[in-house]
């Protein structure tokens, strides 16, 4: 059984998901979830399984800022709690269901399924950077993966194979080895830096630098536990300072275990132009390209390929451009392990 950090916060939908009346349901940590938006905006989150006859709520209907299961017609509160019975007046004991805090910030809801006491929001990492002035939403999608999620970890923190998978969308071309990368904690944040000087103008430059610039290049990740992470892929004028006229591009990479091998991987990149449907398009087809038609198959294989083995017990080979996805890995076994003996 994966033992799942359970005191931290993981991402649940984008905001846009759940819009308006709608009872949205998805799996997460291997339970179904049961989100909505009360009729003040904030939204509500709770185990989508009524406690009698286990139907999914999500197929029931709202009634003000609660929802009527489908099946008998109990109905329960934001906070999970039975608050009508249909057939007596009486609410019989071990009726509530399990809701869990959630929150809502920068486009993005979390939820957290651990402990609700300690729930607290300035823990929830920053992810402002992905909305510009004037561009509205960043665009955004969500990739299914039939693969444990800390195989998208890896993935996330060791770059170096954008020389290899991403070969037919926004490949390396000899960048990462022209570059060095760190490693650094700063607290429980990890920090996975990848320093390109004096390389081609990468492919985000497109449209606002000459072909063939020659331009100093990063991919900053940043890794918060579970699984969220924010890359910062920067440029300037070969030499400059990284303040002087930087192109960024700020994309989200956040990945929420959808059970012990199936992932929902989010993912949000700004924009180098104000949105329009002919610029998204081409921009979501070049990513979509990279996430679904390059990541996904070598994750997905990679896993198959594991046979059902335990990471560790198979003794990864270590290459060195692994060591942000090995720290990860490390850092969140020690925080289940403190949490599972705490
Ligand atoms: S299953 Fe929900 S009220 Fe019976
Ligand atoms: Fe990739």
């Amino acid at each position: 059984m994966t033992n799942y950090l359970k005191n931290a916060w993981y991402m649940a939908a984008w905001s846009h998901e759940v819009e308006g009346e709608a009872l949205f349901r998805r799996r997460l940590l291997g339970d179904p979830v049961l989100l909505y938006r009360k009729k003040d905006g904030v939204i509500a989150a709770m185990v989508d399984r009524c406690s009698h006859r286990y139907a999914p709520l999500s197929m029931g209907s709202r009634d003000g800022d609660c929802v009527v299961c489908p099946y008998h017609g109990l109905t329960f509160n934001d906070a999970g709690q039975c608050v009508k019975n249909p057939f007596a007046d009486k609410i019989p004991a071990g009726t509530s269901i399990r809701s869990f805090p959630a929150q809502e910030r920068d486009g993005i809801i979390w939820f957290w399924p651990g402990d609700p006491e300690l729930a607290d929001g300035s823990a929830i990492p920053d992810f402002s950077a992905l909305w510009i002035e004037g561009h509205g939403a960043p665009l955004s999608g969500l990739m299914p993966m039939k693969a444990p999620y800390q195989l998208g970890t890896d993935n996330l923190l060791d770059l170096s194979h954008i020389e290899f998978v991403h070969k037919g969308s926004f490949a390396g071309r000899g960048v990462i080895f022209a570059g060095t990368h760190e490693v650094v904690e700063v607290g429980d944040t990890l920090h996975s830096n990848w320093w390109m000087p004096g390389v081609d103008a990468p492919p985000h430059t497109m449209g606002m630098v000459e072909p063939g610039t020659k331009m100093d290049h990063w991919l900053d990740m940043r890794w918060n536990a579970p699984a969220s992470m924010y890359l910062q892929v920067g440029a300037v004028m070969a030499g400059d300072d990284r303040g002087t006229n930087p192109i960024i591009a700020h994309q989200a990479h956040i990945l929420t275990p959808e059970d012990e091998t199936n992932t929902h991987y989010f993912w949000a990149t700004t924009r180098g132009f104000p949105p329009n449907p002919e610029g998204d398009a081409m921009l979501r087809g070049l990513l979509e390209q990279a996430f679904i038609e390059e990541d996904k198959p070598i994750i997905e294989a990679t896993y198959a390929n594991m046979d059902g083995g335990d990471f560790w017990d198979m003794k990864p080979a270590f290459l060195g451009i692994d060591q942000g996805g090995t720290r990860a890995r490390r850092k969140l076994e020690a925080m289940i392990n403190a949490e599972a003996n705490g």
